[in-house]
């Protein structure tokens, strides 16, 4: 959607979170983050995200932020996204961000990256495309390692630091109970203590999962038969520190998800269900800590 007020022209789009169907960690890097194998998929659970874009000789500003106390300046990765996008695609003027949140902050669906990643997306459509796709991709990419995918959408393969993407095909849409609570967890942190409890991942504490088996399961939308093959490295990590999210994934389970996983580094947890009416009845039976999700549709 894309409007006009005064000389300042508006669009908005929905931020879609994202899951993890899969997340293991290869190895520490030299330069502190993780060398990573994780298949992210986009999920219809979003928030709203509105620019404003006028040209002009100085570049100012604006952020506004409903549903949720965050950062309104340089903090917030909304604003920063906007200042590299300035940057790289060499201009300069009035930028007015709001930022409409319903996802949780913290919880492993990288709301803010999302966020950041619609910034890119708004501007450029905002200023006719002054960016190619892989100056785009690496401007997402230098804002956070999340915000490529974030950006891509759908179901993608991603290593390197998670910046890295194939994308993947999938047979059906999936469906989907998110559950989330009070509990917070740090992302560095979650690395931190990653690095402890699997001994710095010098190979002597065996983790990971049948990544073929999975991305097969999803092309051929057979994820149901293969309940076994999503992983998360960081749920014997976390979850023993997330004692709601603990029980909400035990709950998801005995409410008949085929599958039940913590979200990144945590602490959301979703169940995965074989019919959208399984997912809405187990909801239900959650409370209002659960909401019902579908596969994010494609990009426009
Ligand atoms: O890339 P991003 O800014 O989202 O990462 C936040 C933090 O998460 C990093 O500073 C790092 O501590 C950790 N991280 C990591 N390895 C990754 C991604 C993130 O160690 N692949």
């Amino acid at each position: 959607m894309a409007g006009t007020h005064r000389s300042v022209r508006y669009a908005s789009c929905p931020a879609y979170a994202k899951i993890n169907l899969y997340l293991d960690i290869k190895a520490r890097r030299a330069d502190g983050f993780h060398a990573l194998r994780t298949v992210m998929h986009a999920v219809s659970l979003h928030d709203d995200v509105t620019v404003g874009f006028a040209p002009g000789a100085l570049t100012t500003i604006s952020l506004r932020v409903y549903g949720a106390r965050l950062p309104l300046d340089s903090r917030n990765l909304a604003w920063r996204a906007a200042v590299a996008f300035l940057e790289k695609a060499g201009l300069s003027g009035t930028v007015h961000i709001t930022l409409r949140k319903k996802l949780p902050i913290a919880a492993g669906l990288a709301g803010g990256s999302s966020n950041a990643a619609a910034v890119l997306r708004l501007l450029q459509r905002l200023t006719g495309t002054p960016l190619t796709q892989e100056t785009l991709f690496s401007v997402a990419a230098s804002l956070g390692s999340d915000v490529p995918f974030c950006l891509a959408g759908g179901t993608q393969l991603c290593t390197g630091r998670g910046e890295c993407m194939r994308p993947l095909s999938l047979g059906r849409p999936l469906h989907g109970v998110l559950v989330t609570g009070r509990e917070h967890v740090s992302t560095p942190q979650a690395f931190a203590l990653c690095d402890t409890y699997y001994h710095d991942f010098d190979g002597s504490v065996p983790h990971g999962a049948p990544l073929p088996a999975l991305i097969t399961a999803l092309q051929e939308g057979t994820l149901p038969d293969a309940a076994t093959c999503v992983y998360n490295v960081f749920e014997p990590v976390i979850l023993p520190t997330c004692s709601h999210a603990a029980a909400a994934r035990a709950a998801l389970l005995s409410c008949g998800a085929y599958a039940a996983l913590m979200s990144g580094s945590g602490p959301a947890v979703f169940g995965l269900f074989a019919s959208a009416e399984e997912a809405e009845a187990a909801a239900h039976h959650l409370g209002p800590a659960a909401r019902v999700m579908t596969s994010a549709p494609p990009r426009a």
